[in-house]
């Protein structure tokens, strides 16, 4: 089978390991990739927002199968683009993908779905939205609707920061996105990733993981693309993995089949759990990054069969092959990420470091220039490991970390303190 991933972050460097694990698997091209990924895989250059381009290039080189990482494309309608062309793809259709790219949609398909969520107001004008914001009190959460590339959720403390987001979005700093705000009930509890894999109808749960979404030690500083994560998240039991299926998901994908939407790929719903109760906070409609990395470390070459048995319509007959393992990823970022960072540091160290399935350093933001491996992101490296424990996994990332001479790079050294402590 001839493979096309589309993107360019530590993510799509998990997904790619994983699908070369899987002797199905005859080539894989990445597109655009980096400087990592083009060490295990073909990349190409294309623009992976424009669907012709991408179902020529497929055409041109022979490619069974696509899997899509990020969002941008997906709302942006590739996947559609590329099943009319006839192709085999894993990712939603852009109308599917709104459950990430519109946040109202998202609440209005929970108040159909009757899915446990955030008490909430959309509006469209700002004095109604500040008049919402006076009623209610902080703290509060101010949304903007559209896709803010993680930028556009404030969760104020005071009134008087929840009216300044608003002055903020509807003066356009968050451009289109800005124009519809969705503001919510603050929801108290601990927040744990739940992903499953949806074919239109079935859904499977492939696992559960928890970001570290602030840049500093002990949950402090401003909020990141996320700085760490591992799986299992121990917050998200059984019981309450349980809860999130039969109240929040297929209640979601029900409504969404029964509105001529079925939703196809992986859905990411980042839960709010308190007193053995999940809440959605939201749905992502791709992987999470980091926490994709932990994923594919414990699901290794299986993860293609299931993303293909999504794609096919198939998933009421697949399972996943558990190991009673842990997995830690830690993210490596750039110094003054995430505020301004310089970009060209040279890193050193990789070479030494040996990779197996069991550990490896993903790369996120990377390019190669005269044989060294440079950051060109703010996120840059991902050091993953497993072990039988989540002790275990994080000694491993860790032991990988401090081989790794970047003096213009940093790490938190807490990931994973919630599940540790
Ligand atoms: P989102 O992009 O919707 O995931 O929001 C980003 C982060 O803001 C979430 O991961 C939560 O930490 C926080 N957040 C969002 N909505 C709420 C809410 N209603 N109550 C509390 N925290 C929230
Ligand atoms: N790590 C959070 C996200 O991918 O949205």
């Amino acid at each position: 089978m001839n493979i096309l991933i589309l993107g360019s972050g530590g993510r799509e460097h998990a997904l790619a390991w994983a699908v070369l694990q899987n002797p199905k698997c005859d080539r894989l091209i990445v597109a655009p990739g980096n400087a990592g990924i083009a060490q295990i895989a073909e990349c190409a250059d294309i623009d992976t927002l424009d669907g012709g381009a991408v179902a020529s290039f497929c055409e041109a080189e022979a490619v069974d199968f696509v899997i899509i990482g990020p969002e941008a494309p997906l709302a942006a309608g590739v996947a559609d683009r590329l099943r009319q062309a006839g192709l085999l793809v894993f990712g939603p259709s852009a109308a599917a993908a709104r459950l990430e790219a519109s946040k109202s949609f998202t609440k209005e398909i929970c108040d159909a779905a009757g899915a446990p969520t955030a008490a909430y107001g959309h509006f469209t004008d700002a004095e109604a939205a500040r008049a919402h914001i006076r009623a209610h009190g902080a703290p509060i959460v101010v949304k903007a609707d559209g896709l803010a590339a993680g930028k556009g959720v404030i969760v104020a403390e005071t009134e008087a920061q929840a009216l300044a987001a608003i002055d903020d979005m509807f003066g356009g700093e968050f451009g289109a996105a800005g124009a519809e705000v969705v503001i919510e009930e603050f929801m108290e509890g601990e927040e744990a990733s739940f992903f499953v894999l949806c074919d239109g109808t079935d859904v499977l749960p492939i696992g559960t993981a928890q970001d570290h979404k602030r840049v500093g030690e002990g949950d402090s500083g401003p909020n990141t693309g996320g700085m760490g994560a591992y799986s299992p998240a121990p917050v998200l039991s059984d019981a309450i993995a349980d809860l999130a299926m039969e109240q929040i998901i297929k209640p979601t994908m029900a409504e969404m089949a029964r509105r001529g939407m079925p939703y196809q790929g992986v859905l990411y719903a980042g839960l709010m759990i308190k007193d053995g109760q999940p809440r959605l906070v939201e749905y992502n409609v791709r992987f999470g990054d980091p926490e994709c990395q932990v994923l594919m470390m414990r699901l290794g070459a299986q993860a293609l069969d299931l993303m293909q048995a999504a794609a096919e319509g198939r998933l009421a007959d697949a399972r996943v092959n558990w190991a009673d393992d842990h997995a830690m990823t830690v993210v490596m970022a750039a110094n003054g990420y995430p505020g301004a960072y310089e970009k060209g540091s040279v890193i050193n160290g990789l070479a030494d470091i040996a990779d197996s399935s069991s550990q490896i350093v993903f790369h996120a933001g990377t390019s190669l220039r005269d044989g060294q491996v440079v950051a060109t992101g703010g996120r840059v490296l991902n050091v993953t490991a497993r072990g039988a424990t989540l002790a275990e996994a994080a000694q491993r990332a860790y032991a990988m970390v401090d081989c790794i001479d970047w003096p213009q790079g940093f790490c938190r050294r807490d990931i994973g303190w919630r599940a540790l402590g």
